[in-house]
C-alpha cells in the first residue's frame, strides 16, 4: 500500500522510551514498519514498552543518559541506524535566584550534553547511516515562549534549537537531515510529577485555543513524519506543536 510515511526497513533509536513521548514514539514507529532501539532508566517501565511494540526483533538499552559510562554503554550496542528521536529529559520548576551550578548542570546534562553526546558519537562511529534522520524532542519553551520559574529549562531547549541548525548544515553534505519537534503541554509524567499542582494545569489548559493539552502520539506522529521519506527535503526545521498556544 502506498505510504510516504512508512518507517519499513529504517531502524530508530528512541531515548526515553520508557515514559510519555518516547514511549509512544517508539510505539508508534513500530507500528509503522521501524525496528526501534529503545532506551531509559527504569527497566520495569522499558520493559512495558517494549512489550507493547509491534513486530520483534526490536533492542532494549538500561542506561542513565547523565553519564559518560552511561552512553557508551548505548553506543556500544547500537546497531548501524536511520533515524534518532531524543526523547529523554527532565523539567525543573525553578525560581532564577534558587538556581544552584549543581541545578544547572543536571538539566544542562540531561536535556543538552546527552543528546548532543549520543549524535555526536554515534556519527563518529559510523552507526547513522548516509540519509538518515535524527529529531530533538526540544519544546516551546525557550524557543517561542517560557514561563516563570522555567530559565533554566528553557535554556536547555533553546540551546536544543540552536544546535539543530548549525547541526543540518555539517550533516547535509551526508544527507542526513536533523530537526526538532516543538510541543506544548503533553499531558505526561513530566507534568504531573508534584512541579505543577492540578490546579495550576487547569488554569493552563484553558489558554490553549484547542482547549486540551497534547497527547504523547500527536508528538510521535510529528517525528514520524520527520524520519520518514515524507520529510526527505526538510532539514534545520523547529516544528511547532502547540494547539494555537503560541499563536496569542
Ligand atoms: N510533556 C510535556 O508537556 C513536554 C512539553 C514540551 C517538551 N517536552 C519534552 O519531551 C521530552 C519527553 O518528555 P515527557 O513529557 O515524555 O517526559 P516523561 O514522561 O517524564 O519521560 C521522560 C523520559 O526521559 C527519561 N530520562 C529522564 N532522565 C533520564 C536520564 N538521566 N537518563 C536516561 N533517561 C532519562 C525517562 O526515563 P526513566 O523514566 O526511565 O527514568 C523517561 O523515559 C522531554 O525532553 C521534555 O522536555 C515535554
Amino acid at each position: 500500500m502506498y505510504n510516504p510515511f512508512s518507517l519499513e526497513g529504517k531502524t530508530i533509536l528512541v531515548t526515553g522510551a520508557s515514559s510519555g513521548i518516547g514511549k509512544a514514539t517508539a510505539i508508534e514507529c513500530s507500528k509503522m514498519g521501524a525496528r526501534v532501539i529503545i532506551t531509559g532508566r527504569n527497566e520495569i517501565r522499558l520493559q512495558e514498552t517494549y512489550n507493547n511494540l509491534e513486530k520483534a526483533d526490536h533492542l532494549m538499552i538500561v542506561s542513565d543518559l547523565s553519564d559518560d559510562i552511561g552512553i557508551k554503554n548505548i553506543i556500544s550496542q547500537l546497531p548501524v541506524l536511520d533515524g534518532v528521536v531524543h526523547c529523554a529529559g527532565i523539567t525543573n520548576n525553578l525560581p532564577f535566584q534558587f538556581a544552584s551550578r549543581e541545578k544547572l548542570d543536571e538539566i544542562m546534562i540531561v536535556n543538552f550534553y546527552a543528546p548532543v553526546e549520543i549524535t555526536r558519537q554515534a556519527i563518529k562511529t559510523k552507526k547513522i547511516n548516509k540519509n538518515s534522520s535524527i529529531v530533538f524532542i526540544s519544546s516551546i519553551s525557550g524557543v517561542f515562549t517560557s514561563s516563570v520559574a522555567l530559565s533554566i529549562y528553557s535554556a536547555s531547549k533553546g540551546a536544543l534549537n540552536g544546535l539543530i541548525k548549525g547541526l543540518a548544515l555539517d550533516m547535509a553534505i551526508k544527507g542526513i537531515r536533523v530537526n526538532s519537534v516543538n510541543p506544548g503541554v503533553v499531558e505526561t509524567n513530566i507534568f504531573h510529577s508534584g512541579v505543577i499542582t492540578d490546579d495550576q494545569l487547569e488554569v493552563e489548559k484553558k489558554r490553549y485555543p484547542l482547549k486540551r493539552f497534547g497527547q504523547p502520539e500527536e508528538i510521535a506522529f510529528a517525528a514520524i513524519y520527520l524520519l520518514s521519506d515524507a520529510s526527505k527535503w526538510v532539514t534545520g526545521t523547529n516544528l511547532l506543536i502547540d494547539g494555537g498556544f503560541t499563536l496569542q
